[in-house]
């Protein structure tokens, strides 16, 4: 069968990676969550006071960044890969909601995302992978076999990230998570450096209304067409 490259690319908390595991699972491919790489960068930049809510050391940031140095490491009782900070896993760490406060204010930075970027299509080189983010069919791997683009309301998006924290045993309320959702979509999709945009040839989910094995059969269904 031949191997394919499978981008999925949208807006936050529209179920990217829940669909991207199972495809990669059901494929016997690769699975990057490139969400997680930017999340591990703001990590590090926010414990060296690179960043907060309402700044950004820039020039600091992009000094360090050669030092930075990010893994996945598959977790086999999991069935995914977690996320290393030189060395550490972070997997937890970058999943809070003062890691989504400034995470947009990192990811518009041109230096890092060159630095991902780079390193994304390395991972991506042999094809049997399936990556998800928000410039993956459009700047990581344009030619990509499949390309899905996801959607759905800020009020579902909200109260699925809002659910997921809560079983984490996070503090959070609603308004602020959808404040967040709200707020990083202005971001990505208005950054000047690979913003948040559909690709000609993607195909667009709307999932406000489709359940989780739906929208699988559907994306298999696009995946069995080209391989
Ligand atoms: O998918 P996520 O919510 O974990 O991503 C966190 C942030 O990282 C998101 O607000 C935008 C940024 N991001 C990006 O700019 N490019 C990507 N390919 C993936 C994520």
């Amino acid at each position: 069968m031949k191997k394919i490259t499978i981008a999925i690319d949208g807006f936050s908390s529209t179920g990217k990676s829940t669909l991207a595991k199972q495809l990669a699972k059901h494929l016997g491919y690769v699975y990057v969550d490139t969400g997680a790489m930017y999340r591990a960068v703001t990590f590090y930049a926010m414990q060296n006071a690179y960043v907060s809510e309402d700044h950004l050391d820039k020039e600091s940031l992009i000094k360090a960044l050669p030092t930075i140095d990010l893994q996945f490491h598959f977790n086999e009782k999991l069935g995914f890969a977690e996320m290393y900070l030189n060395g550490t896993n972070v997997e937890n760490e970058i999943r809070t909601l003062d890691v989504s406060r400034c995470v947009s204010q990192v990811a518009e930075v041109s230096e890092v995302r060159a630095k991902l970027v780079a390193s994304q299509q390395n991972m991506g080189k042999n094809k049997a992978i399936v990556m998800d983010g928000r410039d993956i069919g459009t700047v990581v791997f344009p030619d990509a076999e499949l390309k899905i683009f996801m959607n759905s309301s800020a009020q579902t998006r909200a109260e699925r990230r809002y659910n997921e924290l809560i079983e984490k045993g996070q503090h959070v309320t609603y308004d602020e998570v959808l404040e967040n959702v709200q707020e990083r979509d202005y971001i990505d999709t208005h950054r000047e450096d690979s913003p948040l945009v559909k690709a000609d040839d993607a195909i667009e989910i709307n999932n406000s209304t489709l359940n989780k094995e739906e929208q699988f059969d559907l994306v298999l269904k696009l995946v069995e067409e080209r391989v």
